[in-house]
């Protein structure tokens, strides 16, 4: 049987990029230091930021949310988990029991944000309603919510995107031409003073099966499922599977792609010109923004500028970030 490469003991997972193995308390560090060197190496969070960490309840926003935890203290930043349940049946409960459990046993406030209560849809009926995908109208709402709540509560929004999601996106976005977003896969995307917050992506170097033995050695609460609207044979899917298989045979592979798409400098939203929703004052790419046009068409009423407040009062609700 292998033995971990650092104490001895029995072996629990093996580092083909670094001919090593590790027990399950040395596997969690090395993932925790994985995430620590991607921070410092992008400048992703200094001393004093305070850091919102979107977390859905998958082993990904499970292993943000840990490993955030674990260097808060050591970098000095403040943290709030921020949780949106869409609504999506019992898949959604069961997300949000997930995340409650999660953020209470690694003591990190967590503000929810019920789509059903606080907006009066659902996504599967919004959906219906609309004709369009559900996974186009969650993805609408919840890069608005983000957005909001990086805004509003001052902080840098956290997304536990994992360097197998980031390649499927980027070979995606190559295929189709969209350059744009192909240069905006940056560890970071950085805010625009009133209208966007920052966006930072800690988890960009850490490969999705890593991210599935932290959170496995750690023993943290996750949702095995995934969401009913998943499209397992999406063209991202494709592209992860295919990298995949050529870091079987080329380990580290897929660190020297990310290398290269990280570049220099982040993505700076001010290279382009954007402007300020005259709904919701929040950034828009022209007139109104996607969320206020989305729920006027749902509810009659643009809800930009309503979400805003509501934020805000959850968040003091918490006690989050001195608003109490
Ligand atoms: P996905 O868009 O489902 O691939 O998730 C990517 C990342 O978005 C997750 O790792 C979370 O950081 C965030 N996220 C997704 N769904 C939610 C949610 N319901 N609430 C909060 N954050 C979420
Ligand atoms: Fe949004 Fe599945 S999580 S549609
Ligand atoms: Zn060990
Ligand atoms: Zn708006």
């Amino acid at each position: 049987m292998a033995k971990c490469s650092i104490c001895g003991a029995e072996a629990i997972a093996y580092v083909p990029y670094q001919k090593r193995y590790y027990c399950s308390r040395h596997y969690a560090e090395f993932v925790e230091e994985k995430v620590a060197r991607t921070i410092e190496k992008y400048k992703l969070i200094r001393r004093g930021d305070r850091v919102v960490a979107a977390v859905s309840g998958g082993k990904d926003s499970a292993t943000l949310l840990s490993t955030l935890a674990v260097l808060r203290d050591r970098v000095g930043f403040e943290l709030v988990a921020f949780h949106i349940n869409l609504e999506i049946g019992d898949y959604s409960q069961a997300s949000q029991r997930a995340v409650e459990e999660l953020a209470s046993r690694l003591g990190v406030d967590l503000i929810v944000f019920d789509i059903s209560r606080e907006l009066g849809f659902t996504i599967p009926e919004a959906s219906r309603r609309l004709r369009r995908p559900a996974c186009s109208i969650c993805g609408a709402v919840k890069r608005y919510l983000y957005n909001a709540v990086g805004v509003e509560l001052g902080a840098k929004v956290a997304t536990g995107h994992n360097a197998d999601d980031i390649i499927g996106f980027a070979l995606k976005d190559f295929a189709m031409g969209d350059y744009e977003g192909l240069s905006k896969l940056t560890p970071m995307v950085e805010g625009v003073d009133g209208l966007a917050a920052p966006r930072i992506r800690p988890l960009y170097n850490v490969y999705e099966k890593e991210s599935f033995l932290y959170v496995l050695s750690k023993g943290l609460p996750y949702i095995h499922r995934d969401c009913p609207f998943a499209r397992l044979t999406s063209l991202e899917v494709q592209f992860k599977e295919f990298f995949n298989r050529l870091e079987e045979s080329r380990p580290s592979i897929k660190l020297g792609f990310l290398h290269h798409l990280a570049r220099e400098k982040p993505w700076r939203l001010g290279e382009k010109s954007y402007t300020a929703c005259p709904e919701c004052g929040l950034l828009s790419s022209g007139g109104t923004c996607t969320f206020c046009k989305l729920t006027r068409r749902l509810t009659g009423e643009a809800r930009g500028r309503r979400v805003r407040v509501r934020i805000k009062e959850l968040a003091g609700e918490r006690g989050s970030m001195g608003l109490g």
